[in-house]
């Protein structure tokens, strides 16, 4: 979609849709009447009122668009940048469903150009690539935006915004592409297609993960026709700082559960348990095209955790590249164990300095938050305090849940340590085992079962594949540019 900004609104041409934005409240308090005096009849018989999300469509004649839908934005004083992006992705359903491409849109009195953009953008998505005979029933996606009551200075950030919404795009492709697609051989051909001269990709393959000892992350992935790998995508952009960030993404492209069978209804959705993957490394890419002036890492292990005669058994004992041996006690508590090698082996080869590590790590996680919430386990209260003050400004929720000394229960007879340690505190004993090999750097985990992949359409997200954290993750990584 092209954007752009105009100053000319009475010289404007056709288009299929013109969107006017009214504040809830007095008629006088909005600007948008003024432009609008065919909007004037619908006012005063008190259908419409402004409330939020609220939209209305009318044919006026003698206009230069086809349609016109009035958007409620809801009390001015109430309004916030989740509010917006929600209201404006109301809009965008609605040109949408009238299959409109060239949108005309009235700028509102507002603070936040984000919000508003942001709720178009991350609207502005299908996942077609699937459908045969019913594509045409399909939403067609904007060709041309054009902005008015807008000042040209904006026109940066709305670019910007815009190639943060085509990442979270590229991340919902990636989650509900077909397992069989979305291959860990796939992941590696999509990281090489993203390395530019700021971007340094390093793929381990399954001979060299051997090599390198990373055991766990070969044992789940070595059921599976599709061999597993460990993608490095490492971006320098503050060289004179000794500031390192190291962002490891759960990549399992299918999860049956291995040996431990999921039952039919749980296994369902396990295409996307890849999702925290495809965010790190998308995250890296866009850190380096917007220069951010952070040193970050990426390591996304890649393996598929598949059921066969070759896959990891149940009570065996593996060993990771930090040389801790693991009895697996569950073979569907694989996440932990791909994440845990990726750490140890970010640990002690780039010598990080701070760790965020998410994926769709447990069910627990799920029905204690929701599918719109994700857990957020951290041991460094300044790294708590910036994903959390990045989670307010992109509205993709996190809760900070405990990290109690659960650890007792994560013992083994003959290893070093379980996977897993009983069905309570499933999520906490997740994170507390994952801990244990971040060799003491301050660490955060982001359990992301919930929002990564949603079973219907909730605002600005569409059903399955969300895209859910990349924002989250730049605006993050922006804080630690600014310091
Ligand atoms: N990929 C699943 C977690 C999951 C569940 C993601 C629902 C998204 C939605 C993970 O690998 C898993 O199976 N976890 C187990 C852990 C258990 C065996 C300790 C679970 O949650 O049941
Ligand atoms: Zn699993
Ligand atoms: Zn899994």
């Amino acid at each position: 979609m092209k954007v752009v900004i105009s100053q000319d609104f009475d010289a404007r041409k056709r288009a299929d849709l013109l969107i006017v934005p009214y504040w809830e409240g007095p008629k006088a308090a909005s600007q948008t009447e003024v432009r609008s005096p065919g909007i004037s009849a619908l006012l005063d018989s008190g259908d419409f009122k402004g409330k939020h999300g609220e939209t209305a469509l009318l044919y006026p004649e003698e206009r230069q668009e086809t349609r016109l839908v009035l958007l409620g934005l809801g009390k001015k004083n109430e309004s916030d940048p989740e509010r917006l992006r929600r209201a404006f992705s109301a809009a965008a359903k609605a040109a949408q469903s009238k299959k409109a491409k060239d949108i005309h849109l009235l700028f509102p009195e507002c603070h936040s150009v984000r919000g508003v953009f942001e709720g178009i953008f991350l609207t502005d998505y299908a996942y077609t690539e699937l459908k045969g005979d019913s594509l045409k029933d399909s939403p067609v996606l904007f060709e041309r935006l054009t902005v008015f009551d807008l000042d040209k200075k904006f026109q940066n950030e709305i670019d910007r915004l815009q190639e943060t919404a085509s990442a979270v795009h590229f991340i919902r492709d990636l989650v509900n592409g077909n397992a069989d697609d979305v291959t860990p051989e796939r992941f590696v051909k999509e990281a090489k297609a993203m390395a530019t001269k700021g971007l340094q990709i390093t793929i381990l393959d399954r001979k060299r993960l051997e090599k390198e000892g990373v055991g766990l992350l070969v044992a789940v992935g070595q059921g599976a026709r599709y061999e597993p790998a460990m993608i490095l995508a490492e971006y320098k952009g503050a060289p004179k700082s000794k500031e390192h960030i190291l962002l490891v993404g759960k990549g399992i492209t299918f999860d049956t559960g291995g040996l431990c069978l999921k039952p039919p209804d749980n296994m369902l959705s396990m295409k996307s348990d890849m999702a925290g993957a495809a965010t790190v490394l998308a995250a890296v890419k866009l850190a380096a095209a917007f220069g951010l002036k952070v040193n970050v890492t990426a390591i996304a292990p890649v393996a598929e955790n598949a059921i066969g005669s070759r896959s990891y058994k149940l009570g065996d004992v593996y060993r990771s590249v930090s040389g801790k041996t693991v009895e697996i006690m569950n073979t569907d508590a694989e996440g932990r164990l791909i994440l845990a090698d990726a750490i140890a082996y970010g640990v002690k080869h780039l010598r990080p300095t701070s760790i965020v590590d998410l994926g769709t790590l447990t069910g627990a996680i799920v029905i204690a938050l929701g599918e719109e919430i994700s857990g957020l386990f951290t041991n460094s209260e300044a790294i708590a305090k910036d994903l959390q003050s990045a989670s307010a400004s992109t509205g993709e929720n996190i809760w900070r849940m405990p990290l109690f000394d659960y650890k007792e229960s994560l013992r083994s007879d003959i290893a070093d340590i379980a996977n897993v340690g009983g069905r309570d505190a499933g999520s906490m004993k997740c994170a507390l085992f994952i801990q244990e090999f971040t060799g003491g750097v301050p660490w955060a985990h982001i359990d992301m079962a919930g929002p990564g992949f949603i079973s219907k359409p909730k605002h600005y997200n569409p059903t399955k594949g969300t895209g859910w954290g990349l924002r989250l993750l730049i605006d993050f990584l922006q804080l630690q540019a600014g310091k």
